[in-house]
C-alpha cells in the first residue's frame, strides 16, 4: 500500500524530530551509569571515537535508505533488493524488546517525580530508598503501567504532535537544567577525583577482556542512544526533502545527542565520588541515576532540591515520552501495515503485549530478583543486553555488510549528494566496507560466546 509521505518542514524540522527521538532515557539514564562501570574516562573515548565513525555512517546509511526509498524499515530493504528485505523485519524486533523495560525506567522517572511534588527531599537520598522502591511489588507494577499506559493513550489518541510541541520547548529548559546541575555536582566536596574519572582515560590493569566488553557496551550505547540499528531513522528519513543535507543534519543531531549524554555523566559520576564510596560505587548499573541525583537534591537543601528535583524529573520525563512514544508507534505502525487492523485494536495489542513482556523486568528487583538469565544482574539488563548488545549489532552488521557490497556504497553517497557535497565520503566508504563489518563481527562472537560461558574475556 503506497501512502503519500508528508515532508518535515525545512531543515530544522528533521533535525528537532529526530533529535527527539534520540535524545532520551538512554542519555541521562543509561549513559552515565555505563561510563561509571566501564572506567570512565576509557568508555568516554571509546564512545566519542565509536559515534564519529561508526555513529556518522551508520546514521547516514539509514536516513539515505529511507529518503531514497520513500519508505519505513520493512519495506525500504525489500524496495533496495528483495532478498534482503528480512534486515528490516529483524530490526523491527529490538523496539518491540525495549519498548516493555524502557516504560519500566519510565515508571521510575514518574515515581521520582512524585516523590519530589510530595517533597520528600531527604527520604528519596536515603541509601536504601530506591532498593525499597523498585522491590516492591504494588509500586513497581503500578509505575511501569502508568507510563505505558500514557504512552499507549498518546499513540492510540494520535496527539504525539502535541506532546512533541510542548517537548521542543522543554528540551532546552532540560539542557540548561543539565548544564546546572553538572556544575553543581562537579562543585562538591571531593567531586574532582570522580571529574577526573569521567574525563581522563585510565589504562591501568586494562586487559583485552575489558576492551572488548567496554567496545560492546559503547557500541550498544551509541546504536540506542541515537536510535540506530531498528529502522528508525530509516522511517525518519523517508520523510526529509531532498534538498535538505543529510551529511550536516547527521552531524547535528550526533553533537546534539553526544552533549546532553557527555552532560549527564557530569551530573552523576562526579556525585558517585563526593557521596558513595568512589570506585567501589561506579559499578551500581541501572540504578546509579536514580541513586546518586537525589543526594545531590538533598545537598541543595529542602526548598532548592525540591524545586529542582521537580523540573528535573518532568523535563526527563518528557524526553523519556517522546522516546517511548517513537518505540511505539513504531511497532504499531509495522503491525498495522502488515495485518490491516485498526489503531485502536492495534495500540490495544502493543500495550497488552508490553505489560506482558515488561513486567518480568519491572519484578525483576524484587519477587523475581533470583532470576539472572545468562548470569546478568537481573531481567531488565538481560532485555537491554539482547536488544542493544545482540540484535542490534547483528542489524548494524547486515546493513552494513548490504550497502557495501549489494547496493554498493555509491549508490547512497549519489542520494546524500543530492543535498550538497558529501565531505565525509571516503570515511563513510571505507566504515561501512571494512571497519565496522570487521570490528563488529569481532566484538560479537567474542562476546557472545563469554555471555554463554563459552569463552572467558
Ligand atoms: N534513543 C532513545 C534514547 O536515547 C531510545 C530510543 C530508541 C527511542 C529507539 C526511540 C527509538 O532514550
Amino acid at each position: 500500500m503506497e501512502k503519500s509521505r508528508s515532508s518535515f518542514t525545512g531543515k530544522i524540522g528533521f533535525v528537532l524530530a529526530a533529535a527527539g527521538s534520540a535524545v532520551g532515557l538512554g542519555n541521562i539514564w543509561r549513559f552515565p551509569y555505563l561510563a561509571a562501570q566501564y572506567g570512565g574516562g576509557i568508555f568516554l573515548l571509546v564512545y566519542l571515537l565509536l559515534a564519529i565513525t561508526f555513529g556518522f555512517a551508520l546514521m547516514c546509511t539509514e536516513i539515505a535508505i529511507g529518503r531514497k526509498t520513500g519508505q519505513s524499515a520493512i519495506n525500504a530493504y525489500g524496495k533496495l533488493n528483495k532478498k534482503f528485505s528480512f534486515i528490516g523485519w529483524f530490526g523491527a524486533v529490538v523496539p518491540a524488546i525495549i519498548l516493555p523495560y524502557y516504560s519500566v525506567i519510565g515508571g521510575w522517572v514518574t515515581k521520582y517525580m512524585t516523590v519530589y511534588v510530595k517533597g520528600d527531599v531527604a527520604a528519596a537520598a536515603g541509601d536504601s530508598y530506591f532498593g525499597n522502591f523498585v522491590s516492591n511489588t504494588g509500586p513497581s507494577i503500578g509505575y511501569f503501567l502508568l507510563f505505558l499506559g500514557v504512552t499507549a493513550i498518546i499513540v492510540l489518541l494520535g496527539v504525539e504532535k502535541g506532546i512533541e510541541k510542548v517537548s521542543k520547548f522543554m528540551m532546552p529548559i532540560l539542557i540548561a537544567l543539565t548544564i546546572f546541575i553538572a556544575i553543581y555536582s562537579m562543585t562538591l566536596p571531593g567531586a574532582m577525583e570522580g571529574v577526573k574519572y569521567y574525563i581522563i582515560p585510565n589504562f591501568d590493569g586494562f586487559t583485552l577482556g575489558k576492551l572488548g566488553k567496554t567496545l560492546l557496551a559503547a557500541m550498544g550505547q551509541l546504536f540506542y542512544s541515537m536510535s540506530l540499528a531498528m529502522g528508525i531513522m530509516i522511517t525518519y528519513g523517508s520523510y526529509m526533502k531532498k534538498e535538505v543535507s543529510i551529511e550536516k543534519s547527521v552531524r547535528q543531531i550526533e553533537l546534539f545527542d553526544t552533549g546532553i549524554a557527555f552532560l549527564a555523566g557530569l551530573m552523576v559520576i562526579p556525585a558517585v565520588f563526593a557521596f558513595s564510596g568512589g570506585e567501589a560505587d561506579v559499578g551500581k548499573g541501572p540504578s546509579l541515576m536514580f541513586v546518586m541525583l537525589p543526594k545531590v537534591f538533598e545537598f541543595m537543601g529542602p526548598v532548592a532540591g525540591r524545586i529542582v528535583g521537580i523540573l528535573f524529573f518532568l523535563l526527563v520525563l518528557f524526553a523519556a515520552l517522546t522516546s517511548s512514544i517513537s518505540l511505539m508507534e513504531t511497532v504499531v505502525s509495522i503491525i498495522m501495515d502488515k495485518t490491516g487492523w485498526k489503531r485502536k485494536v492495534t495500540c490495544v495489542v502493543v500495550f497488552l503485549g508490553s505489560v506482558i513482556i515488561g513486567l518480568p523486568s519491572a519484578l525483576g528487583f524484587g519477587v523475581l530478583s533470583d532470576i539472572k538469565p545468562l548470569g546478568l544482574d537481573d531481567i531488565l539488563t538481560f532485555f537491554d543486553f539482547i536488544s542493544n548488545s545482540v540484535i542490534m549489532p547483528i542489524v548494524a552488521l547486515l546493513t552494513c555488510i548490504f550497502v557495501g557490497y549489494v547496493l554498493k556504497p555509491k549508490a547512497l553517497i549519489e542520494e546524500i549528494e543530492i543535498g550538497g557535497k558529501f565531505k565525509a565520503k571516503t570515511l563513510f566508504t571505507v566504515v561501512i566496507k571494512y571497519i565496522a563489518p570487521v570490528f563488529i563481527t569481532l566484538i560479537l562472537v567474542s562476546s557472545v560466546l563469554d555471555a554463554f560461558g563459552i569463552m572467558k574475556l
